[in-house]
């Protein structure tokens, strides 16, 4: 039955009404309306369409995720090159940029616009009588990748653009920048770490890939923020100046970055520079400068582009937090999936007010591409001011003294052959029971968000692996109280209350074992997923590439890498003396009750822990999940949420206190 006109105008209405709350959270940061409120609207427009599926339209607040990932990349080419920035680096260089415009000009532009440098990837994205058909990525300026799925995911993407005066742009070629936040780059790389995937670089690096993901599933959970700054083509409307650009791309529905300035002369630019550059530790976002543009359109058409870069801007770049300081030692570090990875020791240096005295090397490519040499004097810097990292080595510095690094042919932790896997940058110790790769499992396995044993510290670790107590996950399950006080010389109540937890840990559900061993590219989603579907360890341990790629939400990466960790015959002995431990959780029908069919997320530091919080949900027929979706029904906030707040509340999904959460499940 086709929708009544009167259900069409509903939701028609609805999808504005939406639009308009997620820009008054998403772009404005100024909410109107309760979360609470915004949920009723998005579920009586999902039910509405859900009645009626022709009301769909792609452009719906509802359609964000979906598309289906791609095989590649198709080429978009920009209808007006992509430039990039000329750089100065000093005052002077400024001036002389200056010096060059009033030159060309023949007198003084009418006034500037100076904006935070962000470093992220600079994307086009079109609208078409005000709805988004197409976003690329810059590429090579010309030709661009079509990243349109990715962006629509993107909560601060508008999929349709707010009339201005009353009115659409036929065609608005907006450019901004996707970068991340460095707080929320912190909190990706420790889940990536945790699950054993290798870690962004840089927030840079980290928003790159994140955007340029064939599955834009994937780019959906990853925290992505958007500034415009720039554009293309645009008709139907008149925009002439920076500063009209500015006020009018929000009026639009677009996110600007509210840190910019009009300026009437130089000095005035001068000072802007100043300001954030004694802001720039506070910001969010890391920034390396500001970006300065000579304001009237007209005014940049005679000074024209040279080299693809307009004369009209530049990017006046601040100070870059580097140190010099040298390599003492470089050490191999063994990661849990057995990754080594080569660490520079440095002699303590402050960059940008952190004490930094290791620095990553990634890999022994990195090591021979930047030379990198032991006694080496070198030039240390903050990716993103973030995570320390070697810009450069100071050869003129060396003495001859200075000795090469090689990747060790044995693990420096147990001695076991190393191999360089074809096609991977890292070398690994194939090893299982390495004690490097064992206390990082152990680590893992204790962790909180895993089998979550209180107690079992890193130190702990180190020496019950180094005491020869514990050489394998099962030996947990087998320590004695005499041991640990004899052994680790451990006071009889800790020794107590650490077997305790250990025990405690046996009755957890079979997810978060699952999630515990360590599995590469097994999150705590994938562990769900996969308990579910399997209702023990032996059984999932059983499954063949194709039956576990049908579960929703398991691709062919984690299916392959499944079988392949069941396929060790090592791991298969662990699964077996885990069963023998008492360690063997049944994924049990979930009990039934109040809470039947409900999933709940929880964020933030609460009162109780997350076994506490996962206990009380399924007693009660619940089930809790570790990420945010459509599916579901409450988000549980306590002190400080991360993204999973903001997720839930661009979602519509309803978000209790920890207040509320206990009077719902009466605890
Ligand atoms: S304007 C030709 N404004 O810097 C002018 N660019 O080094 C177009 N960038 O490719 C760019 N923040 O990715 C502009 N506020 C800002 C910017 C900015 C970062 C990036 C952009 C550009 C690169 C050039």
């Amino acid at each position: 039955m086709p929708a009544p006109d009167e259900v069409r105008r509903k939701a028609e209405a609805l999808r504005a009404e939406i639009r308009r709350h997620d820009y008054l959270y998403h772009v404005l940061d100024r909410p109107e309306i309760t979360d609470a409120e915004y949920d009723e609207l998005f579920r009586e427009l999902v039910s509405l369409e859900g009645a009626y599926p022709e009301l769909v339209t792609p452009d719906s607040p509802s359609q964000r995720v979906g598309a289906p990932p791609a095989a590649e990349f198709r080429p978009v080419q920009h209808s007006l090159p992509m430039l990039s920035l000329g750089n100065c680096f000093s005052e002077e260089g400024f001036v002389e940029w200056v010096e060059r415009v009033r030159r060309i000009l023949g007198r003084d532009p009418s006034g500037y616009v100076c904006e935070p440098k962000l470093d992220g990837l600079s994307v086009e994205l079109v609208y078409e009588d005000g709805v988004f058909v197409v976003g690329s990525t810059r590429g090579d300026g010309r030709v661009g990748e079509d990243v349109t799925a990715n962006l629509r995911t993107m909560k601060q993407v508008p999929l349709r653009l707010f009339p201005h005066h009353g009115r659409l742009p036929a065609l608005l070629e907006v450019r901004g920048e996707v970068y991340m936040e460095r707080g929320a780059f912190l909190r990706l790389n420790e889940d990536r770490a945790r699950r054993g995937e290798p870690e962004f670089a840089n927030p840079r690096n980290a928003a790159a890939g994140s955007l340029r993901q064939l599955d834009p599933s994937v780019t959906a959970t990853r925290p992505l923020k958007l500034f415009c700054y720039h554009v293309g083509r645009v008709e139907g409307i008149t925009i002439e100046s920076q500063v009209q650009l500015l006020r009018t791309l929000p009026e639009l529905g677009l996110p600007v970055n509210p840190l910019w300035k009009a300026c009437r002369d130089r000095d005035e630019v001068v000072a802007f520079y100043a300001e954030v550059l004694a802001k720039r530790a506070e910001l969010p976002y890391a920034t390396d400068g500001v970006v300065v543009k000579v304001d009237l359109f007209s005014e940049r058409e005679v000074l024209g582009e040279v080299s693809r870069a307009p004369r009209w801007a530049i990017a006046y770049k601040f100070p870059a937090a580097e140190a010099v300081t040298r390599v003492r030692e470089i050490v191999v570090q063994v990661g849990r999936t057995g990754a080594l990875t080569p660490v520079a020791v440095l002699d303590p240096v402050e960059v940008s007010g952190v004490t930094v005295s290791r620095a990553t090397l990634h890999n022994e490519d990195e090591v021979r591409r930047k030379d990198v040499r032991v006694g080496d004097w070198v030039v240390v810097r903050r990716a993103g001011e973030v995570i320390p990292e070697i810009v450069r080595v100071l050869p003129d510095r060396r003495t001859g003294g200075e000795r090469r690094f090689r990747m060790p042919t044995r693990c420096p932790s147990c001695g076991g052959p190393v191999t360089r896997p074809e096609g991977e940058a890292a070398h690994r110790c194939e090893n299982v029971s390495c004690p490097a790769r064992i206390k990082e499992s152990l680590r893992h396995y204790a962790s909180r968000r895993a089998m979550d044993i209180a107690g079992l510290g890193d130190k702990l670790v180190d020496r019950l692996v180094e005491g020869g107590l514990v050489r394998r996950i099962p030996d947990l399950y087998r320590l004695r109280a005499e041991d640990l006080v004899e052994v680790e010389r451990m006071g009889e109540k800790s020794a107590h209350n650490l077997l305790q937890e250990i025990e405690r840990s046996k009755g957890l559900p079979l997810a978060r074992l699952v999630f515990a061993l360590g599995i590469r590219h097994v999150g705590e989603r994938a562990a769900e997923l996969l308990a579910e579907r399997y209702p023990s360890l032996a059984e999932l341990a059983g499954a063949g590439i194709e039956e576990l790629q049908e579960i929703s939400g398991i691709g062919p990466q984690i299916a392959q890498s499944v079988v392949g960790f069941f396929r060790n015959e090592e791991n298969r002995r662990l699964v077996e003396e885990l069963a023998a431990c008492g360690v063997a959780p049944r994924g049990e029908r979930p009990a039934t009750g109040p809470l039947t069919g409900k999933v709940f997320v929880f964020t933030g530091a609460l009162s109780f822990t997350r076994a506490e919080a996962e206990a009380i949900v399924r007693s009660l027929g619940g089930r809790v999940a570790s990420s945010v979706s459509r599916q579901v029904d409450y988000v549980v906030v306590g002190k400080e949420p991360g993204e999973k707040l903001a997720r839930a509340r661009a979602l519509g999904i309803p978000v209790l206190t920890e207040g509320e959460f206990r009077a719902l499940t009466g605890r």
